[in-house]
């Protein structure tokens, strides 16, 4: 079971392949996420976005243009122009081919049942029914355990607290907040997901979120002494590029 619950004796941090295995797939692809999920990944992150018909997409710009041959804002496309695109041959044209934008059903399907969870970060859906649609596709599929929703928007949190009491929620931060714990009870939040370069500031945090019960998951780190360091201050997840890197470093402990 990926730890989610903080400060477990002895656990290592959370292996959380950032945009799928990203520095070997394209990320945000199907192909990103299978390669995460077999390289020993606990959890997948990704981003979600909202199509012109509404429709939840993973995608990391706000545009098409930098991860598929098409242009445009993905809030003026529809998810059928959107799933006629292709994904991958941006990252390596021999290697990945017939790669499409997944919709959110997509990752769900894909990490049913299986020993990675999902860390779905909200970007695009902004309104209670943007985000109440991304929340029902969980929902309805009886996956809420395997999902940890985030985002640096509070009021994304708020709005996917209503659409759902039971869902885990997450605070993204590039930089701590005054009292990251108030804030914490605040929004019934899970965890709170700093920068490193923002924990740095105070890694004290992570011994006090830890005492109100909220994990800390930190992005995004792909070097061995920033591992070290993160293994020691304990947290309960790092956010990473590397994910299969990460799980191997894991192995020596
Ligand atoms: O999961 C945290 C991290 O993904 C936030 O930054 O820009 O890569 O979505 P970004
Ligand atoms: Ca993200």
């Amino acid at each position: 079971e990926p730890v989610i619950v903080p400060d477990a004796p002895g656990a290592l941090p959370a292996v959380i392949a950032h945009r799928g295995d990203s520095a070997t797939a394209p990320e945000n692809t199907l192909a990103a996420f299978e390669s995460a999920i077999r390289n020993g990944a606990d959890w997948v992150e990704t981003d979600v976005q909202t199509t012109r018909d509404g429709a939840p997409v993973l995608m990391h710009d706000n545009t098409v243009d930098r991860t598929t041959a098409g242009t445009g804002d993905i809030s003026t496309l529809t998810a059928a122009q959107i799933a006629q695109l292709e994904a991958g041959s941006w990252f390596s044209a021999a290697a990945y081919p017939g790669q499409k934008v997944p919709a959110l059903t997509d990752v769900l399907d894909q990490v049913r049942g299986r020993a990675s969870k999902l860390l779905l970060e909200v970007k695009g859906p902004e309104t209670q029914a943007e985000v109440d649609r991304v929340v029902a596709a969980i929902k309805s599929r009886g996956q809420t355990s395997e999902v940890l929703l985030q985002s640096f928007d509070v009021n994304v949190l708020r709005h996917a607290r209503a659409a759902d009491p039971e869902l885990r929620l997450g605070l993204l931060r590039s930089a701590l907040d005054a009292d990251p714990v108030a804030v914490s009870k605040e929004l019934g939040l899970a965890a709170y997901n700093p920068s490193w370069d923002g924990l740095k500031a105070d890694p004290g945090v992570v011994e006090e979120l830890h005492e109100a019960g909220v994990a800390v998951m930190v992005w995004t780190v792909d070097d061995t002494a920033s591992w070290e360091r993160l293994r020691e201050l304990g947290v309960d997840g790092i956010i990473t590029n590397k994910a299969g890197q990460l799980a191997g470093w894991q192995d020596r402990y």
